[in-house]
């Protein structure tokens, strides 16, 4: 695992770099989950891609840019799900973005998880690794340097709604319309990565991307996006739930399938139970 850790880093400051000096003109091309490709998107996929051909251990990648799984060491153990640069289309307005990996034993599946990392590209780049626990890193001077153990607070304060109002079920609304009468302040960027972060980092609070009657499953994807981030929040003493179920139990039939998803503190996916297993 340690060379993997490794090779994360190093693909983490070489994105760094590429964010701050590449042109970011879109591309024509669109990835398999039909958005518009960055070049960015597809200069820090090649990054990752070349820093884990040089890791043994890695069986196969997937990447939330690329439409089928690669095979990278016949012999390795491990199969590795990355989104490159999650809301890369907030860089043209100078917001966070992130890189996101999930590490799965033996195949990709939520059961074969195993440890699950991101980077978060902000004033600073803050790395987060998941493996028994959850620990965060500061780049500072090219280093990553440990800076704490991370845990969440049984309740917090932040709410960070996903998907278009209008598309919401209308319980969904007063559910979250009920945490904002509580006092949960609004905190949404359209960025995953720094969204669910800022979580973390100030206690807790709940992420949502519900169901919409345009995107019935959801819009995050499972094996980049969803598990990843399940792992580090259930690490963290979070919870993480399509609504009834742990999304940790969740299957995944094909490599971009998404999911309906909520991670946060305890106290808050308590609610979201109860609301969704009334509505079921
Ligand atoms: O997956 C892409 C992404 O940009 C996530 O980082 C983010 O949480 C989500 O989409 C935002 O979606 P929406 O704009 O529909 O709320």
């Amino acid at each position: 695992m340690r060379d993997i850790f490794d090779a994360i880093q190093a693909s983490a400051k070489r994105i760094k770099e590429a964010i701050d000096i590449k042109d970011i003109g879109y591309s024509q091309q669109e990835n398999s989950s039909g958005e518009t490709q960055l070049e960015l998107d597809i200069k820090c996929d090649m990054i990752i891609e070349e820093e884990f051909s040089r890791v043994a251990s890695i069986h196969t990648i997937a990447s939330e840019e690329k439409t089928h799984e690669e095979l990278l060491h016949e012999d390795g153990k491990y199969f590795i799900a990355y989104d490159p640069l999650d809301g890369s289309s907030l860089i043209d307005v100078n917001l966070s973005v992130g890189s996101i990996f999930g590490i799965y034993e033996g195949g990709f599946g939520a059961d074969k998880m195993v440890a699950s990392c991101y980077v978060v590209y902000g004033p600073r780049v803050e790395m987060v690794f998941a493996e028994n626990k959850t620990k965060l890193y500061l780049l500072q001077a090219g280093d990553f340097e440990f800076v704490k153990e991370i845990r969440l607070t049984e309740k917090g304060k932040l709410m960070a709604p996903g998907g278009t109002q209008q598309n919401w079920a209308p319980y969904h609304k007063e559910m979250i319309d009920g945490f904002f009468k509580e006092g949960y302040r609004l905190r949404y960027s359209g960025g995953m990565v720094p969204d669910l972060h800022q979580i973390l980092l100030k206690g807790g609070g709940l992420f949502s991307y519900p169901g919409t009657s345009d995107k019935p499953e959801g819009k995050l994807r499972r094996l980049f996006e969803v598990f990843p981030f399940a792992f580090i929040y259930e690490k963290s003493g979070g919870e993480a739930i399509d609504g009834t179920q742990r999304l940790l139990e969740l299957g995944c039939a094909h490599v971009h399938d998404t999911a309906i998803c909520f991670f946060g503190s305890k106290y808050e996916t308590a609610r979201v139970k109860e609301v969704y297993a009334a509505n079921a």
